[in-house]
């Protein structure tokens, strides 16, 4: 079983994170399942728009620690990257409905996407400093250019959470919806893009990603450095500390 649900209907291909049980921390497999989804749309005449959701109370905890733990030399991050690499070169706009906490891996993806909705309880959280880790998917390129290099730098460095309203001054969201009408604002959104002329939206999509070329060597360059960070002492203390559900000894944190 994946833990992602795919439906399809009048243009809308929905993905939903399901894994409520474990925040909708995202394994190989879901990754994978998102993945060939989202390959499979870009020739999917039927496809108009994605729309990328949760189950649960949080849109999702991130990268499964436990898989991070558990890496096997040479293949720390293909399936990802396979995933984030679908999500780049996706030509439908995908709109994110976010809910509950959206970490690490979960707030990486929404510089991926079109437009993105949340309600006012959310909590945003790019923790990989506190992890051991280095900022992933071009993350560092993107945020400075959207966020400012400031915010950039706080929301990196420190890897302390953040609301919807910092969310939107920053222009990390959209907009910010009422929890019990973001699934209706969102699938409003999703109705006016599948209604709109195809060849002009995925144009413009496309028009907009005119930084391709900087984006893609931002992701190889963070990639090589987010693989050796995860055989830090930091890192699999960090791993450690989380799974055995202990603090961290700051010692092993040079
Ligand atoms: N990887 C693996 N398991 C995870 C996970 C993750 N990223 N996030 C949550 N889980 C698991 C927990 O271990 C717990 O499992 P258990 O019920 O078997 O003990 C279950 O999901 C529920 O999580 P819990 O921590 O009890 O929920 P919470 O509401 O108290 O806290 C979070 C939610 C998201 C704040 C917290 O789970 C968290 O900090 N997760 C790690 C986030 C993270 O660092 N992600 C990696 C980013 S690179």
């Amino acid at each position: 079983m994946s833990n992602i649900n795919v439906t399809l209907q009048e243009g809308i291909l929905t993905l939903e994170m399901n894994r409520a049980d474990k925040k909708n921390a995202l394994t190989r497999q879901m990754y994978q399942a998102m993945a060939d989804t989202l390959n499979e749309a870009n020739q999917d005449p039927q496809v108009r728009v994605v729309r990328l959701t949760a189950a649960g109370s949080c849109f999702t905890a991130g990268n499964d620690i436990s898989d991070f733990a558990n890496r096997d030399e040479g293949n720390q991050v293909a399936e990802v990257s396979a995933f984030m690499r679908a999500l780049v070169e996706c030509r439908h706009p995908v709109v994110a409905q976010v809910h509950g906490m959206a970490v690490g891996i979960g707030t990486t993806l929404l510089l991926h996407c079109d437009l993105v909705y949340c309600e006012p309880e959310v909590k945003f959280v790019l923790p990989f400093i506190n992890l051991g880790l280095v900022p992933e998917y071009a993350s560092s390129y993107l945020l400075p250019k959207l966020a400012g290099r400031r915010k950039a730098s706080e929301w990196l460095m420190l890897g302390e959470p953040f609301g919807a309203d910092e969310a939107q001054q920053f222009g990390l969201v959209s907009g910010v919806v009422e929890a019990s009408q973001l699934a209706d604002k969102v699938a409003q959104v999703c109705q006016s893009l599948a209604a709109k002329p195809q060849f002009a939206l995925s144009h413009t999509k496309a028009l907009l990603d005119n930084d391709k070329d900087a984006v893609e060597q931002q992701i190889n360059v963070e990639m090589d450095l987010f693989i050796e960070a995860m055989g830090t002492e930091a890192a699999q203390e960090a791993f450690d500390a989380f799974l055995n559900k202990r603090p961290v000894n700051r010692d092993k944190f040079r």
